[in-house]
């Protein structure tokens, strides 16, 4: 039995995660009061990466074109992602969306409003009428900020902040809690609980340009795998096109979609829109062919087609890697993104200012002015834990899942502004299903040789033979991945694997030297065995998944293939902590919604039915 001095705490509910998918499911389980709840937080309260999803939150109000309703939003986010999303969570979340923005709404969010005083919807990316609740484009940081306000109301509440998670304790396929680290203090904690919510957030520090933050290291997704969760479409990593391509210190910044939403387009090098030329045969009923048309839709005639910048965010990132591929970028290998060129400096004060801010203190540019650079940045991850569509709990007994790192709502591609939908829909649900479950559960005792296992794996970085610098081998990595991952064949996944495999043994070596208290590099030196996990997750689902679909572009398969798009990749640990993989078919889509679907038979992406 180890020596180490524990702290111990407990909590009917642990929530692990403090974005908005975490504070969401804290605050609806402690509506019980009964129940005490435990939030874990990675970082500071308030900056997570939900202050990223910045152009707004989809719920079908209809405020500002009255087709809309729950069934063209069903149809948008099923077919955004690529007829390969869980259709009963894509039903769920456009169903409960509008309710859960009303209840920000009730709890203090502020919106911006129509002239007639309703919440106003902006356009997006893959949406077919203005959906986007929102405030300028600062979104996420209101909905942020507005269940933070909640949560420090709710008296049953215990926020750890600066805390790392390093183990799920698992019996039996029972969680027991886990096992983590103050990182101010350095102290080791064992928290037990009844159950356990992940709330992980994503991944998308495995590459060298994302629009996350240190953070976002893919830890959920890791902890979960180790503990046998099973985890599904790790293939689809989404790349918002739009992220700051200069200067190199904040390259990835996200530039958000709500700009070109206001109607700003693209141009490459030689001025040209260049959008017009990828528009998908698929995806041609939706869009504008001409500049023309795209101009009569910025002016509101409802009957021209949206322009072709509003395709869904994988079709837009790929175009401008073409033309900077084609060698028609930006001095910065980027697209240039001009929004002074249709709206006043007013306007965008007022609609952007954050972009407006942003670009004038890092690029030193007026976008009021003048057209910026933008490049793709690895944003979002499709996949995760998969849970049960009715309680969110995973295939571990009491341990949940919902947002980012859960996987299912969203399939091959998610359209902006279902993330925030999707956080405080599953958020919620999970927390009441977690709530649920801890009243009938009583705390059970955590077998010491689980404790000593993670005293063991948090403090492996200080032992002396563990030397391996883990910034370092995290930049290897993350550019290693952004060249093999990006448009990938099979032999270049093939490689990547053969790599990780070498830094699976090499994170298992990372080290680093000092006290506990304060010590970054002992996070850091932790979280690259989850980095190394997930990119090999990733990598693993790739290979498996021969086509291209949303968020997964293969070079050597270039086509979407009908046949396989109801093929769900399922991946578990096997005994020896290797990825085991087996196929699943997606459950067919219910009478009910094949009749939504076949209200829209003009549509020029058509459903094809089940295998
Ligand atoms: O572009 C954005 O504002 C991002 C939104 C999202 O990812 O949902």
């Amino acid at each position: 039995m180890s020596e180490e001095k524990l702290i111990h705490k407990e909590y009917d509910v642990l929530v692990i995660g403090a974005g908005g998918t975490g504070l969401r499911a804290a605050i609806a389980a402690a509506q019980d009061k009964e129940l005490k709840i435990g939030i874990i937080s990675k970082t500071l309260l308030g900056k997570a990466h939900t202050v990223m999803a910045e152009g707004g939150v989809a719920g079908s109000f209809g405020n500002v074109n009255p087709n809309d309703n729950w069934k063209v939003h069903f149809r948008d986010t099923f077919k955004g992602s690529y007829w390969h999303g869980n259709w009963r969570l894509a039903k769920i979340l456009v169903d409960e969306a509008p309710e859960r923005i009303l209840e920000l709404e009730r709890w203090g969010a502020v919106w911006d409003r129509t002239p007639e005083g309703k919440i106003l919807q902006r356009n997006f990316g893959g949406h077919a009428y203005p959906r986007l609740a929102h405030i300028g484009d600062r979104t996420g940081l209101e909905l942020i900020r507005t269940l933070e306000e909640h949560i420090i109301h709710e008296d049953n509440i215990d926020l750890n902040m600066e805390t790392t998670i390093t183990k799920l304790l698992v019996k039996d396929n029972k969680i027991l809690g886990a096992f983590g680290f103050d990182r101010v203090t350095g102290q080791l904690i064992v928290f037990k609980a009844k159950t356990v919510i992940m709330a992980t957030g994503g991944l998308g520090k495995l590459f060298t340009i994302t629009s996350n933050s240190w953070e976002g290291t893919g830890d959920g997704y890791s902890l979960a795998f180790e503990a046998g969760a099973e985890l599904i479409d790790m293939e689809f990593i989404q790349f918002h096109p739009t992220g700051m391509a200069y200067p190199p210190n904040v390259a990835g910044t996200l530039v958000t979609e709500g700009v070109r939403g206001e109607g700003a387009y693209l141009k490459n090098s030689e001025g040209e829109r260049f959008m017009f030329n990828y528009i998908p045969e698929k995806f041609s009923k939706d869009y504008a062919d001409t500049e023309e048309e795209a101009n009569r839709w910025l002016e509101g005639d409802e009957n021209a087609r949206k322009p072709p910048e509003l395709l869904t965010r994988d079709v837009v990132a790929a175009a401008i890697r073409s033309e900077v591929a084609a060698g028609r970028g930006s001095p910065h290998g980027a697209a240039w993104l001009d929004i002074a060129c249709v709206r006043d400096a007013d306007y965008i004060k007022k609609k952007l200012p954050s972009m407006y801010h942003q670009m004038k203190t890092l690029s030193k540019l007026d976008i009021t002015k003048e057209a910026f650079e933008v490049a793709p940045t690895a944003h979002h991850a499709m996949g995760g834990m998969r849970y049960k569509w009715d309680t969110n709990e995973t295939n571990i007994s009491g341990l949940y899942a919902a947002g980012e790192a859960a996987g299912g709502v969203h399939g091959g591609n998610r359209l902006g502004g279902n993330a925030l939908a999707d956080i405080i829909v599953f958020g919620k649900r999970a927390g009441d299903a977690a709530a649920i479950a801890a009243k009938t559960k009583s705390f059970e005792d955590i077998p010491q040789n689980l404790i000593d296992e993670a005293i063991e794996v948090t403090l492996a970085p200080f032992k002396e033979e563990n030397t391996e610098n883990p910034y370092l081998l995290h930049e290897e990595l993350r550019d290693m991945m952004t060249v093999e991952y990006g448009f990938s064949t099979e032999e270049s996944l093939t490689k990547a694997k053969k790599i990780l495999e070498e830094m699976k043994v090499r994170a298992s070596k990372c080290g680093t030297s000092g006290d506990r208290a304060y010590n970054p590099g002992w996070d850091q030196a932790l979280s690259m065995k989850h980095v190394v996990q997930v990119a090999l997750l990733t990598i693993e689902s790739s290979l498996m998944r021969k086509e291209s679909r949303g968020g997964h572009a293969r070079g050597d398969y270039l086509e979407t293939d009908t046949s396989i798009q109801d093929i769900l990749y399922v991946q578990k640990r096997g005994p020896n902590g290797e990825i085991v993989v087996h196929e699943e078919i997606l459950e067919p889509v219910s009478e009910e919604l094949l009749k939504v679907l076949a209200e829209f038979k003009d549509d020029g992406y058509q459903y094809h039915g089940k295998k």
